[in-house]
């Protein structure tokens, strides 16, 4: 049965919701990977009603957390030289053994797709909608990472050195795609891994490499560690044994991770400050639809999403856009993670700082198109230990100047701002001003456009007339430029990952 906490039935659009009861019903099939083929699902794979009857259920006190608490300076010692000594065998396993456990691997996430999902409902506030996919990332990665694993042993003229052990620390807003990248493309290389999931989402990180453990990846080849404290903490990243670390989080911990150990290659994925251009040539109900989706999915919480629109020339003039966008936003569902048709979920916290001030405050110029509210409900993922709302409904602002904190701050929270430009290049201009280069979206139907926005756009990645969030292992490997990475040119989902991850050496070389 739902839960009786009064789950708020805000904003509903009927016809999708039933549309999408629907699916959950019929329990369909087979979205896996083509998120763009029914736009009606806010997902790219639907789910059966048994998980989210589980998710309901779930009781996450009884849930195990399999990581192993660092707190003092011996146990890290000892668990980075088993992960060290435990390379070696991994290494003489071969490829292709190895790329049968990743496979197996892919196999045992997917086997736990319902507890993937629950446990991350629970943690990180992930609704189906989003969490389903993601689970169906991490299982691409793994498949993805088997074969290339496999290709590495054939390339022309150049050998493939792996390296002994990779660190890798990834954020709570994608507790599973996101430490699954980073760790199944290790393993594939022939390296040991640490992995130590964060703080928030403990949980989802453990129940991630318990599978992979279920599926014959050796323990001491990869290790689940938490820490007792900062110090710890560091001083794993700084040991020089550590040989690469595969980092996610916002752009300053990325900096200070850097600051411990300058000659400790990273590849690190940081933050983003995104935006979608609309022109006069766009398809307006799909941009509309886009723009929604890219900015208020996981409410906002992704380095990924949408958290400006530039709207151009006759569409910033009129009002018609603007009026298909704040319909498109009203009609999202927002609600508890559990509540099965929920589109917009609980932030991780109830917000505070920065993005208090982004949901609360206008600057100069600006005005509310859609003021985001706290919704308080009884529920306990929708507000946090002290009763301060967690749960908010999406807020949009117009107006926003160029230059103005607004256009160029992440937030990291379900609001979205309107800005104009008489052109594409202004347009275009204005992505540029932002330091971040992460994703960026163009929604336009004429070639010309498109080739003049390719040709200047400054981010890692690009799409066109689609959202901006969810990018798909292999097809669009993910990862900035600017200050939206450190190492850039490595993407997640892509051959530069696994590459980046061991040295390369001349063939004829036996060193
Ligand atoms: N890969 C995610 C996305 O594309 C973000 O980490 O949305």
């Amino acid at each position: 049965a739902e839960s009786d906490a009064p789950v708020p039935e805000r904003l509903a659009d009927p016809a999708t919701t039933a549309r999408i009861e629907q699916r959950v019903a019929a329990g369909a099939e087979g979205f896996r990977n083509t998120p763009d083929t029914d736009p009606d699902l806010p997902g790219n794979r639907a789910w059966g009603r048994s998980i989210a009857e589980r998710m309901i259920d779930s009781d996450l006190g009884s849930a195990t957390v399999a990581a192993a608490r660092i707190t003092d300076a011996g146990a890290l010692d000892a668990a980075v030289e088993r992960g060290r000594a435990a390379s070696s065998g991994w290494q003489t396993l071969g490829a292709d053994e190895r790329a049968r456990i990743l496979h197996r691997a892919g196999e045992a996430l997917e086997a736990r797709r319902g507890e993937l999902l629950e446990v991350m409902g629970a943690e990180c506030g992930k609704t189906l909608d989003q969490g389903d996919p993601e689970v169906s990332e991490a299982i691409d990665f793994a498949h993805y990472y088997a074969a290339l694993g496999q290709d590495l042993e054939h390339v022309d003229g150049a050998r493939f050195v792996p390296q002994r052990l990779v660190a890798v620390i990834p954020p709570w807003n994608f507790p599973v795609a996101i430490p699954a990248g980073g760790v199944l493309a290790a393993l594939a290389s022939g390296a040991s891994v640490i992995i130590k999931p964060a703080a928030q989402s403990a949980r989802s990180g453990a129940v991630m490499v318990e599978a992979l453990w279920e599926a014959g990846v050796p323990r001491d080849v990869l290790q689940l560690l938490q820490f007792g404290d900062r110090e710890l903490a560091s001083s794993f990243v700084s040991d020089p044994r550590v040989d690469r670390l595969i980092l996610t989080g916002a752009y300053e911990t990325a900096e200070t991770f850097r600051a411990l150990r300058e000659d400790l290659p990273i590849l690190a994925e940081t933050s983003g400050k995104n935006a979608i251009i609309v022109t006069p040539n766009a398809d307006l109900d799909l941009a509309a639809r886009d723009v929604a989706q890219s900015a208020f999915g996981h409410a906002g919480q992704k380095c990924s999403a949408a958290s400006l629109v530039v709207l151009v020339g006759s569409v910033a003039r009129s009002q018609r856009f603007r009026g298909q966008l704040l319909d498109a936003v009203r009609s999202l569902k927002v609600g508890t993670p559990n509540a099965l048709t929920s589109q917009m979920g609980p932030l991780i916290g109830a917000p505070t700082g920065k993005l208090l001030r982004g949901l609360t405050e206008l600057e100069p110029g600006q005005r509310w198109a859609i003021e985001p509210k706290p919704i308080l409900s009884d529920h306990p993922l929708a507000v946090d230990r002290h009763g301060d709302a967690k749960l908010w409904s999406p807020g949009v602002r117009d107006g926003v100047q160029r230059g103005s904190e607004y256009h160029l701050t992440e937030y990291f929270g379900p609001i979205l701002g309107i800005m104009t430009a008489e052109t594409l290049e202004e347009a275009i201009d204005i992505v540029n001003d932002i330091e971040y280069g992460l994703t960026s979206g163009l929604h336009s139907l004429d070639r010309d456009e498109l080739e003049h926005w390719l040709a200047r756009i400054e981010a890692g990645n690009l799409y066109v007339n689609r959202g901006i969030t969810g990018a798909i292992v292999r097809r669009q490997p993910f990862g900035g430029w600017k200050k939206s990475a450190i190492g850039a040119g490595t993407k997640a989902g892509g051959p530069s990952y696994l590459y980046g991850l061991g040295d390369w050496v001349d063939a004829a070389s036996t060193a």
